[in-house]
Formats: C-alpha cells, sequence, structure tokens
C-alpha cells in the first residue's frame, strides 16, 4: 500500500467492553502510524453500540474509557481527530439518505448482522441490521480515501463502496469518494486462545479467550499457558500449520507484535515445543501491554479531560462533514 496515496483516513471502534488486542494489532496499532502520514479522523462508533441493549452508565462510562484507551495507546488528539459519533449529527442524518440508496439484499448478504442475529433474527433491532449503512455514512461524509480496519470489517467497507457508486450514478453527480480497505498484512485477523476458529472477540464470554488491554503481567501469562495449543513442535514454515489453527494463531500474534513474517517466526522456533514459545511470546505481549495500560490509569483519572478533548473533536468532525452532508442534500433535491 502506498501510503503517498493516502489522503485521509476514517476509522472507528464500538465503546463497548475492553480494547483486546485483536483491536490492537488489527486496527489501532496501524492507527497510530497512520496519524503522522495522513489526515485521521478516528471516532468512537457509539451509535452502533446502542444496536443491542447496553446500560446507559455502562455506556456512558465506556465512551470515555474507550477513549482514553485509544490515547493510552499511542492516538494523539492533536494529530488526529478523535471524537464520538453521538456528537455529530451528520452521521445519523447522512446514514437516512444513504438508506435509501442501499438495497434491502446488500444487507443480507452482510456475515456480521448474520452472527450477531443468529437464530435470532427476527428479534434482532433495526438498528443492527441497517448498522452498515451508518458504517458507510461514517466513512463516506469525510470523502476518505483509506478505512484501516480488521479482516471482519472488509465486508462493510466494501458495502460503502457499491452505495457510494450508486449515489452518485443514480444522481448524476461526483459527490462521493470510494473507500479503500487498508488491512495490514499482520494481524487482521486474530483468533480467540481457546479456539483458533473463532475470531478473537469482545462479546466472547470467556475472558481466557482473549487478551485485554486492561490484563496485568500475571494475568497475559496466565491466559498465554493455558491458551490452547497441540503438542506437535513447530515447524519449519507457517505453511505447515493450516490445519493446527491455535498453534497459527500464537505464532501470527507473535509476528504481529515484533513485525516479522510467522515464517521468519517458525524458522527461530522450529522443532521448539510450546513450552519454550508460550514464554517468549507472553514476555513479548507483556512489554507491548504494560506500558499501555499504565498510561490508561492516567487518563481514566481526568474525565473531563476527556470529554473535552472529545467535545473539541466533534467540532472539527461537523465542520469537515458539513460540505459533504450539504452535497448529499443538493443533490436528492432537498432544500434546506
Ligand atoms: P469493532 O469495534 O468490532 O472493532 C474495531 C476494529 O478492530 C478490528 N478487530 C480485529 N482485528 C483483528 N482481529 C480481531 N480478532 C479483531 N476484532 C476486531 C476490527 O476489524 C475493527 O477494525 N463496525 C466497526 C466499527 C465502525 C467502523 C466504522 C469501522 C463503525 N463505523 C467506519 C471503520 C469505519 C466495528 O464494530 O468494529
Amino acid at each position: 500500500m502506498n501510503i503517498a496515496n493516502m489522503k485521509r483516513v476514517v476509522s472507528g471502534i464500538q465503546p463497548t467492553g475492553n480494547l483486546h488486542l485483536g483491536n490492537y494489532l488489527g486496527a489501532i496499532r496501524r492507527w497510530v502510524k497512520l496519524q503522522d502520514e495522513a489526515e485521521c479522523l478516528i471516532f468512537l462508533a457509539d451509535l452502533h453500540a446502542i444496536t443491542d441493549y447496553i446500560d446507559p452508565k455502562e455506556l456512558r462510562a465506556n465512551v470515555n474509557g474507550m477513549a482514553a484507551a485509544l490515547i493510552a495507546c499511542g492516538i494523539d488528539p492533536e494529530k488526529a481527530v478523535l471524537f464520538n459519533h453521538a456528537r455529530v449529527p451528520a452521521h445519523p442524518e447522512m446514514a437516512w439518505i444513504l438508506s435509501c440508496t442501499a438495497r434491502v439484499g446488500w444487507l443480507n448478504r452482510m456475515t456480521q448482522f448474520k452472527e450477531k442475529s443468529g437464530k435470532n433474527r427476527e428479534g434482532a433491532s433495526v438498528g443492527l441490521y441497517a448498522y452498515p449503512v451508518l458504517q458507510a455514512a461514517d466513512v463516506l461524509l469525510y470523502q476518505a480515501t483509506h478505512v484501516p480496519v480488521g479482516e471482519d470489517q472488509k465486508q462493510h467497507v466494501e458495502l460503502m463502496r457499491d452505495i457510494a457508486v450508486k449515489f452518485n450514478t443514480d444522481y448524476e453527480v461526483d459527490l462521493f469518494t470510494l473507500p479503500e480497505p487498508h488491512i495490514g498484512a499482520q494481524g487482521a485477523r486474530i483468533m480467540s486462545l481457546r479456539d483458533g476458529n473463532a475470531k478473537m472477540s469482545k462479546s466472547d464470554p470467556s475472558d481466557m479467550s482473549r487478551i485485554n488491554l486492561s490484563d496485568d503481567s500475571d494475568t497475559i501469562a496466565q491466559k498465554i499457558r493455558k491458551a490452547k495449543t497441540d503438542p506437535e513442535p513447530l515447524p519449519e514454515t507457517a505453511d505447515a500449520l493450516k490445519d493446527r489453527p491455535e498453534a497459527l494463531n500464537l505464532v501470527t500474534i507473535y509476528a504481529a507484535l515484533t513485525d516479522r513474517t510467522p515464517d521468519s517466526v517458525t524458522q527461530e522456533y522450529a522443532g521448539k515445543g510450546f513450552g519454550q514459545f508460550k514464554p517468549a511470546l507472553a514476555d513479548l505481549l507483556v512489554e507491548t501491554i504494560a506500558p499501555i495500560r499504565a498510561k490508561l490509569s492516567d487518563f481514566e483519572a481526568d474525565p473531563a479531560a476527556l470529554d473535552a478533548i472529545l467535545v473539541d473533536g466533534a467540532r472539527k468532525a461537523s465542520e469537515l462533514a458539513a460540505p459533504t452532508l450539504e452535497g448529499a442534500y443538493r443533490a436528492v433535491g432537498l432544500p434546506r
């Protein structure tokens, strides 16, 4: 990916639960790098967080908690515009306009809705179903060129492009920029520590399935010690791990943390068992996460400062969003 072509980068995260290693390696770590290369808007998708009932007090606390966590990970509000959805009404406004362009058949194909609604499709909220349209608004409002996300969000970014093309074509305008998904070479899909075929996720009921960025060093070491693996030693190449998903996941995490390829990791550990590999991985994780955790507690102590950062970010985001929102109203023929 040629970073020089990145003009504007937009991405978001739901403020539900803790940040975990999948969020960090799949998305946040890359946002931190990109904020020095391109104009970045990073937001807490709090309107997304209410698609499933969440205790209002918990949500309120999570918005600030997640903002603190992003700053602790290295997002600098002086470099990136950091805000929350709910403070920028242009997002739901644009989402309504785009929901009249998006087709039901397109939303029916969204795998994340199928996964999240499961067998209870009829009982899922309309918001959960329509959410990918809000996500399209989140990005199209800012003329974003790139959307850095983990692999699981790729389909949503493709949907944004389809919506943008149809809107531009239907209304004969050149309003929306087509955003590209920006998916990292390493860490785009971190799996559960208990099941190498399920993605690491905030919603997994077992806390042992994920490494949270708030976990202390002993907890991290214990989770890695107990991570599911197999008795075989590591092979020469990562390819040979394709039928050993849990082993492959640990190698992938190691590679992502050290910015190496999985093959170079297997070469180093070839012939060695997990008794040797796991402590090395745990040390690496502790080295990465301990400084984030330390910063996290500093920021959490000052909710007023966090609010001020988010209010300021929302003001900047609203200014950047206004021309495209106006353009969309004009294109569909609605006077304002
Ligand atoms: P969310 O909150 O589920 O996840 C935030 C980011 O973390 C990535 N991620 C992972 N990457 C690798 N391995 C994993 N196990 C893993 N789990 C999560 C996600 O891919 C994502 O990049 N709908 C989005 C939030 C959103 C958004 C947007 C993103 C709202 N509007 C506009 C981009 C652009 C979501 O629920 O992400």
